[in-house]
This record gives C-alpha cells, structure tokens and sequence, in this order.
C-alpha cells in the first residue's frame, strides 16, 4: 500500500497517512516524503508507535541526524544522546532553577550555528489533554507578500546570530561554561534562498538575531520586528494540534516554529523527542 499525503485545511503543511517501515518502507516512499516536506514545509507522520531506533531510522531518511548543541548531555536521551528530551518538566538546572520555557517564541532552529539543521522532527512520546500544540509561520509565504521595496531593502543583508539576543524576550537555559566556550554567532543572509526550490524565504529568529551587519542595532531591531510582525500574521500560519503517535517534521529554510506558551493547561507532562537534521551554509 502507497502512503496518501493530504495537505491541512489551514495555510500550508501536510498529514502522511499509511507511512510503515515493515510494509512501504522503500526508496519510492522515501522520496515522496522528501519532496512533501519541502512543498508542504510540515508534514506530520502519522500513527508512528517508534522506539528511539526506529526514531533515528526514520530521521535518517530525510539526512544526517545532528547533536543538539545546549546542556546536551543534560536534555539528550541518555541510550541515544543524539536524541533530545523536551519535557514540561525540565528546569534551569544550571541557572535559576525555574522552568524553563522551552521554543516558546518564535525562533528557527540552533541559527546561530554556521550549518543550521535543515529539518527538525518531534515525536510525541506524551501529550497533555489540552494545550501544547505547534505553531509555525511559513517563511515562504511571508518573503512573497512583502513589498517589492522592502524585498530590496533587505537584499543582501545579513543578521547576527547568538546564542541569545539581548532583545529576545524569552530566556534560554543558561549555559554550561564548555558549551558557553563552543557557542558559534553567524551572519546569515534575511532573504535565503532554498537549496531545493530556489524560492526565497524570510530567514528570522527573534531569540538569537542581535543585529544586521553594517546597520545601528536600533535600526536593525526595528527592521528585525517589522519583518517578524509580517510574517506573524495569522494568513501564513499553521497551529498542530497533537495526537499521539504524530511524528512532525518541519524545513527550518522556510519556517519559523514555537512551542504555544500555554503550559498552565497541563494535565500532565507534555514530552518530546527531538531529532535536527544536518544542513548547509544559508544562502
Ligand atoms: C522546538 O522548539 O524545537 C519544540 C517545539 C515544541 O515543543 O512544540
């Protein structure tokens, strides 16, 4: 049996359905899957009742599965520490304490590294009754409806990646003092072109971009919130709404990603396996 790729009602992204390694686990499938996660930006994998292995097989057929660069042996799973642990339950172990509120603002992906991961995948391990969906903004979308003036104004810029912005609002875990040592920051260009369809996508992370070269950092913050409030916008937004077993993949090159700040309606934990997938140099 062939898998069916259905897009969602909303803006963008697609549902696979009848994806199973035992039965269509061959090239033909592997290659539908590529192709519907760079048309569609997210697809999300159903009824996927996997093991860590099988977690890493199925990554593996979209490139080469990365380690996560914060506190990783901290939030890795420890029989496969390229696997990361995201639970409602962690807190800021090497800082205040608290709980950390983790992806929950908008951001793309480990973007101050000078490869960012071109795909993430998220395995629902468990969910809470209400709440925890993930939202993502179509970067696509967003680089195409802009004015043909501001797409010239931000031709050929490029924004500074850190590990964390002095501007960003939410605040990542701290740091260990060897990963503080490791943190690369990266220019990375506004306006990136996809490696695979060539479309050109409004390449943001409010965490991590400080400034844009060759600009003042007042005005480069206020051409960074311009173009994040245009791509906020509600017409190039999908929201995922969990069910167990969903595998979701996104493309980092032409979305941004939050976890929806909504923890006060757990009924219990909400945890994830997180896998990012190897990518190139932003162009
Ligand atoms: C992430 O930001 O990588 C995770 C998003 C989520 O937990 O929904």
């Amino acid at each position: 049996m062939s898998i069916s790729i259905r897009p969602f009602d909303g803006n963008f992204g697609a549902e696979v359905i009848g994806f199973d390694f035992e039965t269509n686990g061959n090239e033909d499938t592997f290659q539908l899957l590529r192709d519907a996660w760079v048309e569609h930006a997210v697809i999300c994998i159903r009824h996927q009742k996997i093991e860590p292995e099988f977690f890493l097989k199925l990554a593996k057929i979209f490139g080469e599965p990365i380690p996560q660069l914060i506190n990783h042996k901290a939030f890795a799973l420890p029989s496969h520490p390229v696997i990361s642990v995201l639970s409602s339950g962690h807190v800021d172990t090497l800082g205040s304490g608290k709980p950390i509120n983790r992806g929950g603002s908008w951001h793309s992906d480990h973007s101050n590294t000078p490869q960012p991961p071109s795909g993430t995948i998220l395995h629902a391990c468990q969910l809470p009754s209400q709440g925890g969906n993930t939202r993502f903004t179509n970067q696509t979308l967003a680089y195409e409806n802009l004015s043909s003036d501001m797409k010239k104004k931000i031709e050929g810029l490029k924004a500074k990646h850190v590990y964390q912005s002095k501007y960003s609002t939410r605040k990542m875990p701290t740091r260990s003092k060897v990963d503080e040592a490791i943190s690369p920051t990266s220019f990375h260009p506004i306006a990136r072109t996809h490696p695979v369809t060539g479309r050109k996508a409004i390449y943001l992370n409010p965490v991590r971009t400080e400034t844009i070269e060759g600009m003042n950092e007042t005005d480069a913050q206020v051409l960074l919130d311009e173009l994040l409030a245009h791509s906020a916008q509600d017409e190039f937004q999908y929201s995922h709404e969990w069910k167990s077993d969903d595998v979701l993949l996104w493309d980092n090159r032409q979305t941004m990603h939050m976890a929806a700040a909504d923890s006060h309606l757990y009924d219990r934990e909400r945890r994830m396996h997180r896998l990012m997938i190897k990518g190139d140099t932003p162009f």
